[in-house]
């Protein structure tokens, strides 16, 4: 095959980007998204301060846009995030205890209901671990409400939207390490205890290498009985391309994971800024890193 995601269909999977409504009308970019994607990621407007800029007034206008390129070219769409420290409303920031923990619950409830049917894969929660060797929750306004928090998100996105895969997502998770592990204890848990929870997802965000156990550590979670997901890869580095192609290998080696996703099209739409870490150049011309993924699948 000669596009991303027709490779990636040769064996089931999809191959996705980040995409930005507002650049839509961009035609170097709506003509590669066409041809190369069959799955979407709203960069930002599914996030909560874009869906409900003040308490239960909820706004879908740039969501919608992206639900219906994703449905117009017949390409998958990913939910990208319910529940994040990052990117709330300042009304959320503001608000703690069981004020904040109804208007999570609120929150999931209504954007996940308003998507009902369209979403392939949620991400319900988003870096909710810490960083370094803790392997614990990260603190947050979100976990301070109680420890549950996850679990309840969980339950309310099922209710919600029966249909959608729901994941849980994070970086710095690529290797076998504490927070993955801290992950992994979360995710077998919840499958013992019923809790539902279908995916987790990789950002990797990389930084010209991958660890040696990238493989392992999506198959130990795969093991769980959850399919893994690559979510916002991105790779700077005089290695990228060799990087790229050996993630790519890492997932068609995994049976459960379904797809891979690419945090943006072009090098100008990356949020890495001056690191170039995607598979077009600013103009849209392939990338070395875009034949080694291609080759691969
Ligand atoms: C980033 C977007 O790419 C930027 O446009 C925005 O300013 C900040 O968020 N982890 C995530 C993504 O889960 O939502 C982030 O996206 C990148 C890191």
């Amino acid at each position: 095959a000669s596009t991303l995601g027709a490779a990636a269909a040769q064996s089931g999977r999809y191959f996705g980007t980040a995409v930005a409504a507002g650049k839509l009308g961009d035609s170097t970019y709506s003509t590669i998204l066409r041809r190369e994607f069959n799955s979407i990621t709203a960069e930002n407007e599914m996030k909560w301060d874009a869906t409900e800029p003040s308490r239960n007034s909820f706004n879908y206008g740039n969501g919608d846009r992206i639900a219906s390129q994703a449905r117009s070219q017949g390409a998958a769409l990913r939910g990208h995030a319910l529940l994040w420290h990052q990117q709330q409303p300042g009304w959320a920031q503001g608000l703690s205890g069981s004020d904040l923990r109804s208007a999570m619950m609120n929150h999931v409830t209504q954007v996940a209901t308003h998507y009902r049917g369209q979403i392939h894969s949620w991400d319900v929660v988003n870096e909710a671990f810490a960083d370094g060797n803790s392997g614990a929750r990260r603190d947050s306004n979100l976990q301070r409400t109680g420890n549950d928090w996850i679990e309840a998100a969980f339950r309310a996105a099922r209710s919600a939207d029966p249909t959608a895969k729901l994941c849980y997502n994070d970086y710095n998770t690529d290797g076998i390490n504490a927070k993955s592990t801290g992950i992994y204890n979360m995710v077998a848990d919840f499958k013992n205890r019923g809790v539902p929870i279908d995916c987790v997802g990789f950002q990797s965000h990389l930084s010209n290498s991958v660890p040696g156990d990238y493989q392992a550590n999506l198959q130990r979670f795969a093991a769980l009985g959850v399919d893994v997901q690559i979510t916002e890869l991105d790779i700077s580095g005089s290695n990228q391309a060799a990087v790229y192609a050996s993630v790519t290998r890492s997932c068609l080696a995994v049976p459960r994971c379904t797809g891979i996703t690419v945090w943006g099209i072009r090098d100008s739409d990356s949020w890495r800024q001056g690191e170039n870490p995607l598979l077009f150049d600013n103009n849209g011309n392939k990338k070395a890193a875009y034949n080694s993924v291609l080759d691969v699948l």
